[in-house]
Order: C-alpha cells, then sequence, then structure tokens
C-alpha cells in the first residue's frame, strides 16, 4: 500500500511506479530508518502524542523488523521507498498502533535524518579506511630513510630527496583528507526529524529527546532549510573527491615508477595483469583503474550540486537524487583505498637505480650555486656560474662526479676540496635539514609528526 493512496481514484501506472520508487537503491538506509523511527516513536511516547503502550509496541515491532532483515527472514521489496516498507510491514505486524508512528513526522525530515545517521557512518568507515593506507605509507617511508631518489618538477629531475618523503607527501594529503571526513561527520551530525515536511509540528513534541537517543550533535533551526538540505551530502562528495585526486596522483606516480624506463618500483604478482597477446608485459592495471575511477567520483560530486542548484524551497523530488552517488561514490571510494593500502605492502622499491636516478642530470646543480651563495657570491651570479659548469659537462660527456677541483677552480676560485662531497646526491638530500626537507632526519621527523597527528584524528 502506498502512504499516500487515499486521496486519488486510481491506480499509477506501472510505469510511473518504477520511475518514482527509491526502495531499489535506499533499502540501504533500512537501519538508519529503523533506528530513527525508534527514536521517533519513544519520543511520542514519552511526550504522549501516543500511548505508552503504543510506543512499546512499535519500538518491539520495529526491532523485529531490523532482526529479521538482519538474519536475512525479511526482504526489503515492494514498496516505494524504504520508509513505506518499513510502515507497512510494521502495521502488518502491530496492526493500529504501527499506523501511529508517522504522527508529527513527514517523510522529508525522516528522509534527510536517515541520511544524516547514514553519512555520518560512512564518514567514519572511509575514514578509518584511509587510515589504514596512511599506514601502508608510513611502513614505506619507515623502510626507507636511508634511501634517495630525485625529487621532479615539470617532471624533468629537479632535486633528490629522501625515498621516505615521498611517501611521506601522500601520507600528508591523506591526513587532510582524514580532518575533512571528520568535518563531514559534524556537519551530517544535525537532527533535521521534526522539520515535518517544511513547517515543523503542531504536537508537543520534544526534539531533544530524539536528538540524545540519535546521538545527534544538535538539530537544526529552520524546518525549511532542515529538510532540503543536503550540504552534508555535497560534502561527502568532495571530501571523496578529494581522495580520489590524492589517490590518482599517486596511481600516475606508481604507473610511471614501475616503467622500464623510470624502473624504480616493481608491483608483486599478485597486484599486476598481464597482456592477452604481449607475453612479456606486466601490467598496472590497479592503479589504472584507481586513476579511471576517479573521474566516476567526480561526476558524482558535479551531478550532485547540479541537482541541487535549483530547487526552489523546501523539499522536491530531486532529493531523492543524493543517494546512489552518494552510495557509488562510498563503494568505489572504500574499494579504490582499500586496495592501495594492499597493493603498497606488496611493491618493491629498486633503492639502487633510484640512486643512480637521484645522481644523474645534474640535479646538485643547485648544491653548488648554494655553495658558491654560502661564501659570499650573489645567488643570481653563483646561479650563473652553475650554469656554465652544467653546459661544459654536457659539451664534455661528463657528470659533476667526473669534475677535478681543479676543473670546478676554472669556473670559480671559490671552489674548494670539499665541493666534490657537495654533488653527492646522498649529500645533497640529507644537506636539506630544515623542517620538511628532504634530508633522512626531517623525514623521520615528519614520520613522527603524521604519526602524532594521526593519533588526534
Ligand atoms: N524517497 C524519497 C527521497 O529519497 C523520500 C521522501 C519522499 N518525500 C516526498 N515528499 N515524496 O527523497
Amino acid at each position: 500500500m502506498k502512504l499516500w493512496e487515499g486521496r486519488f481514484d486510481k491506480p499509477t501506472a506501472p510505469d510511473a511506479d518504477v520511475f518514482n520508487e527509491s526502495l531499489s537503491f535506499d533499502k540501504k538506509l533500512y537501519r538508519a530508518d529503523i533506528t530513527a523511527s525508534v527514536a521517533h516513536a519513544t519520543m511520542l511516547g514519552k511526550c504522549n502524542v501516543i500511548s505508552e503502550e503504543e510506543s512499546n509496541a512499535i519500538v518491539e515491532g520495529l526491532n523485529s523488523i531490523l532482526s529479521d532483515v538482519e538474519e536475512g527472514k525479511l526482504e526489503i521489496t515492494g514498496y516505494e521507498d524504504i520508509h513505506s516498507f518499513v510502515e507497512n510491514v510494521l502495521v502488518s505486524r502491530i496492526g493500529d498502533a504501527g499506523k501511529k508512528l508517522h504522527t508529527a513526522r513527514s517523510r522529508n525530515d525522516q528522509v534527510a535524518t536517515d541520511f544524516r545517521i547514514y553519512v555520518r557512518e560512512s564518514a567514519l568507515q572511509v575514514k578509518s579506511a584511509v587510515r589504514s593506507l596512511i599506514e601502508s605509507l608510513l611502513a614505506l617511508a619507515k623502510d626507507h630513510f636511508d634511501d634517495v631518489m630525485p625529487g621532479y618538477t615539470h617532471l624533468r629531475k629537479a632535486q633528490p630527496v629522501c625515498v621516505s618523503q615521498f611517501f611521506n607527501a601522500y601520507a600528508e594529503m591523506f591526513l587532510r583528507d582524514m580532518d575533512r571526513l571528520n568535518h563531514v561527520y559534524k556537519e551530517a551530525n544535525v537532527m533535521p526529524l521534526g522539520s515535518g515536511a517544511l513547517a515543523g509540528t503542531s504536537y508537543p513534541v520534544d526534539r531533544t529527546i530524539t536528538m540524545e537517543l540519535l546521538g545527534f550533535d544538535g538539530m537544526t533551526n529552520c524546518s525549511l532549510d532542515g529538510v532540503s538540505d543536503r550540504d552534508f551530502v555535497a560534502e561527502y562528495l568532495f571530501a571523496c573527491s578529494m581522495i580520489m585526486a590524492h589517490l590518482s596522483r599517486l596511481c600516475e606516480d606508481t604507473i610511471l615508477y614501475t616503467t622500464e624506463e623510470f624502473g624504480f618500483i616493481e608491483i608483486a604478482d599478485a597486484y599486476s595483469t598481464g597482456s592477452s597477446i604481449m607475453p612479456q608485459k606486466k601490467n598496472p592495471d590497479i592503479p589504472e583503474l584507481v586513476r579511471g575511477k576517479t573521474g566516476r567520483v567526480y561526476g558524482h560530486l558535479m551531478g550532485l550540486l547540479t541537482t541541487v542548484k535549483g530547487i526552489p524551497l523546501a523539499y522536491n523530488k530531486d532529493l531523492q537524487e543524493d543517494k546512489e552517488c552518494l552510495f557509488d561514490t562510498e563503494t568505489t571510494v572504500l574499494r579504490c583505498v582499500g586496495i592501495y593500502a594492499e597493493m603498497l605492502k606488496n611493491i618493491t622499491l629498486k633503492s639502487k637505480r633510484m640512486e643512480e636516478a637521484a645522481g644523474s642530470e645534474f640535479t646538485t646543480a643547485t648544491d653548488i650555486a648554494d655553495y658558491l651563495a654560502k661564501r659570499g657570491v650573489p645567488f643570481r651570479n653563483a646561479h650563473a656560474v652553475t650554469g656554465k659548469i652544467v653546459r661544459h659537462c654536457i659539451e664534455q660527456n661528463k657528470t659533476f662526479l667526473d669534475l677535478t677541483v681543479e676543473d670546478y677552480k676554472t669556473f670559480s676560485p671559490i671552489f674548494e676540496e670539499d665541493i666534490l662531497s657537495i654533488v653527492d646526491a646522498r649529500n645533497s638530500a640529507n644537506s636539506r635539514i630544515v623542517t620538511g626537507g628532504s634530508s633522512s632526519s626531517s623525514a623521520r621527523a615528519t614520520v613522527a609528526s603524521i604519526e602524532e597527528r594521526l593519533k588526534t584524528l
């Protein structure tokens, strides 16, 4: 039975029913819906809007529905949406008392409440997945304090960096994502129940009771906004989009670093794939798929923003479109973050190859310029002198390490014996001991700081 069919003479067309329904996807809200209804019925009883017996019967009936669904004894099917399903089953189980559950409530404040319960829980779930990913990154960072690699700008070798800082960089991004998810939780954790269809309710309800029963931090202050606000959904989708953006960058680096050209990383067979035609191939399908799925998550964010942009106050059915985008985002992000956290436990770093790469292509040129500048040469002049040394090396097909002190002195009399160790990649990385710098000691401090902040999130 439809909750609203009293006003209608004729039944809706079957295709209209199919188009209108949301049960096929909002059944995911069953637990939130029943929990919210239990709180609502309890509050109605306490406020004497319904009798205590009625309230108890409703709560008992709702709990029996919940356990039957969880035990697979009751299939969620046959109604317009999850709210209609629960209410109809309730009435079929407890009779007339069940018909009082919807007193002082509308599906509009009901669905907004259910969804907030769902989203706040989901934000915590995603956060815990991101935490595991950070732990995988930290494990790698801790294993490679003594290794160096080239750092890149414009995807050209720039300066040598401690390998740990590569992983720390991603851990920092994901820490911000955890922080954002905490914010999403806070945004979602406000209760709209009591807003009715749009105008609140004239029954003597006590919203504080339901708020406390449902663990909300606060309640909405304007019913028109309460039933139609979906900012928390947009915030969730944005937080997930940022996670995917960060993950996608990590994918890109992983894919590049596993190429024959870079050869910095090898993904274990367990997380690699092959080619049906080229027997030699070992493909990075997992990072490619994750990178690809990023577009899908962004699409959901754009979809929701577009859905909400033109709707007049207050509730409009457009808002039913808030769910599938969120459910798909949730599944996608959890799968992507989860598989990446595992895959990272199954990669090997080719430290020797990375170190060789860190020392080639004049990555320590800045160190030569700094050497001169620290000894009084204006940095701009030091830059020009070093540029000449680079040109000389290119012409002679040499590296900085091939030059003798005498060679250096032909470019500036300031150079001394110690320039020979300055141009070493490892020394270069380790000279940047500034907070967050490329040195091994900075990387250790960064790891310690990430671990500290992780505890607070
Ligand atoms: N399935 C609906 C949704 O998700 C529930 C609210 C229906 N409200 C209404 N006034 N038709 O938005």
